[in-house]
């Protein structure tokens, strides 16, 4: 597959991805490298990155713990102490090798250390193949409330080597499919059409479908890296579902969700409020419930929860004003942001989920 050249961060894949990591290790003559992993991709992931890396300059492993447990500003400080402890200068590199957190929090941690070291995003979970990796969104959770801190600065590259796919649980893999059809939702209906007619997504196919979905989203980041007009389509399904998956995470009660989990119910969600407000067809509508839930299948969300969750939307990152900006579809692959929504129809959202 053929690199993905963007303004400032390419995207590279697979074999050839070691070989541009290995030659920009070669030119640009960094005083030491720290490899950010979590248990998992310490295990099932740093024996083969490290078997591809060559370079002479010494190379340190800071480990966090894996899961949005992890996605919170102590544990930035403890990784920017070990950093500091370790020596690293500003002409080190931090690698962020694993999933959505490992990505996010270790592009924040690389960004604000001593105003910013270089950092490169290996993704090993399909999430952050498909999104978290690309387009510099950097940052950690403020307590249960989604990615509240952070900024917005690209790495040196991405290098998205599909092997570490094996490596991960199925439900990894159905998480990171949310993203994937986000983007066919809010740009390609011929991409969602795919997706949803993949009965056996295998890992062949996936790589062609994980591209496709790379250079989607990797348009519109090119177009509007600073999130003021298009890229806010990216937050199709987000903003219910970023409120869904704080208050399961916040709830003795509640399973938590994983990140895609979340979204899946927020793209029904949003679609039926799209159905409501911007005309999307019924049948588009129907389908796109049908598609999530037999991937996803149903996840209990009951009367009691929905003013909780609705309170929540406050905090969402759209929010201008006061208002909660959705983004919403007037069809398959037209989307429309800052729209505007009432409770009560957000309530009859809910009630179209479970219905
Ligand atoms: N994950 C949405 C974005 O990068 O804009």
């Amino acid at each position: 597959m053929n690199s993905i050249q963007t303004q400032d961060c390419p995207i590279h894949f697979n074999s050839v991805g070691y070989d541009h990591l290995n030659a920009h290790l070669a030119d640009a003559n960094y005083s030491k490298i720290v490899v950010i992993v979590d248990e998992n991709t310490h295990e099932h992931c740093l024996p083969l990155f490290l078997s591809k890396v060559q370079t002479t300059v010494e190379i340190d492993i800071i480990e966090i713990e894996a899961g949005e447990i992890s996605k919170t500003i102590d544990v930035c400080t403890g990784v920017w102490e070990a950093l500091s402890d370790l020596g690293l200068d500003r002409k080190s590199l931090v690698l962020n090798l694993g999933g959505g957190v490992v990505t996010d929090l270790g592009g924040f941690v690389a960004c604000t250390f001593k105003r910013g070291i270089d950092y490169i995003n290996i993704p090993t979970s399909l999430l952050a193949m498909v999104d978290a990796s690309v387009g510099g969104k950097t940052g950690v959770d403020l307590g249960p409330l989604k990615n509240q801190i952070g900024v917005i600065a690209v790495g040196k590259m991405v290098i998205i080597d599909t092997e570490f796919l094996a490596t991960l649980p199925q439900n990894h893999v159905r998480s990171g499919l949310a993203e994937m059809l986000k983007h066919g939702l809010i740009q390609d209906r011929d991409y969602w059409n795919t997706l949803t007619n993949t009965t056996e997504l295998n890992f062949e196919d996936f790589d062609q479908l994980i591209y496709d979905s790379v250079i989607i989203k990797n348009n519109i980041v090119e177009s509007d890296p600073n999130e003021d007009g298009i890229r806010k389509f990216l937050n199709f399904g987000h903003t219910l579902g970023h409120a869904i998956e704080s208050y399961f995470l916040d709830s003795d009660a509640k399973a938590e969700l994983l990140h895609g989990e979340a979204i899946a119910i927020g793209m029904i969600l949003e679609s039926y409020i799209s159905a409501k407000l911007l005309g999307l067809a019924t049948d588009d509508l129907e389908a796109i419930k049908t598609s999530i839930l037999n991937i996803f299948g149903q996840v209990e969300i009951l009367e009691e929860d929905y003013e909780e969750i609705i309170e929540l939307l406050k905090y969402d990152k759209k929010n201008s004003h006061g208002n909660i900006n959705f983004v919403l579809l007037e069809a398959i692959g037209q989307p429309k942001f800052d729209c505007l929504v009432e409770n009560d129809l957000i309530i009859e959202s809910f009630k179209y989920y479970s219905a």
